[in-house]
């Protein structure tokens, strides 16, 4: 069994134990698992992403897609995931189930999740979406540090923890509810577009 597909056994089965209705619907990362240029990361997956079990499909999945055409990418070329591997939901008022953010322990239960998907993926950049996905690397709000990059460390539960670049942006859905936030988001694209068309070597260079 390869890294990847032991990860995903084992963190199902991590997460199987903790729910209390049996099997947890995980979502997984995808596109290229091998050292891609970049890694994305969401939040935690929504309605469609769990049904056809893929993050960024459905309307999320269309401007993940504009994102992409942007910054000049195949979505092949990258690999895609969340913090959150489950939806979480909650009951509407008027009764039916909808999405909620993920809380605190949601993201705590995650997180060395992640830094262990990271490890094993071992993109040359993380690009965050979002405040969550910005969290699980650094106290900063998006607001602060959007279209720069950063360096964070990535702490494996187990095996060496190692640095790698970050871009963080607004995450896109937030951009469609608020309009004002689009312009800053297409020049952050751009930037880091031009980051990367310049060549930048994201391993020693940011
Ligand atoms: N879909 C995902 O997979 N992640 C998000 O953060 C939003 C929608």
């Amino acid at each position: 069994m390869d890294p990847m597909q032991r990860f995903r056994k084992e963190c199902t089965a991590f997460f199987d134990q903790l729910s209390p209705e049996g099997r947890s619907s995980l979502v997984f990362g995808d596109g290229q698992s091998d050292r891609p240029v970049l890694m994305l990361i969401g939040e935690a997956p929504g309605e469609q992403e769990t049904l056809q079990g893929r993050p960024f499909v459905g309307k999320a999945g269309k401007n993940l897609t504009a994102f992409l055409e942007v910054v000049g990418l195949d979505r092949q070329d990258l690999y895609v995931s969340n913090v959150v591997k489950v939806r979480p939901t909650k009951r509407s008022a008027s009764g039916g189930i909808v999405n909620r953010p993920p809380n605190r322990e949601e993201k705590l239960l995650f997180t060395p999740w992640l830094m262990r998907e990271i490890a094993i993926v071992r993109p040359d950049g993380l690009v965050t979406l979002g405040n969550v996905a910005l969290q699980a690397f650094m106290e900063e709000t998006v607001g602060n540090v959007h279209g720069k990059w950063q360096r964070t460390v990535v702490s494996p539960p187990e095996g060496e923890a190692f640095t790698l670049p970050l871009f963080p942006l607004y995450h896109p859905a937030s951009v469609i509810y608020n309009r004002s936030l689009a312009d800053i988001y297409q020049a952050d694209l751009i930037a880091l577009r031009d980051s990367l068309t310049a060549g930048l070597n994201l391993k020693n260079d940011t």
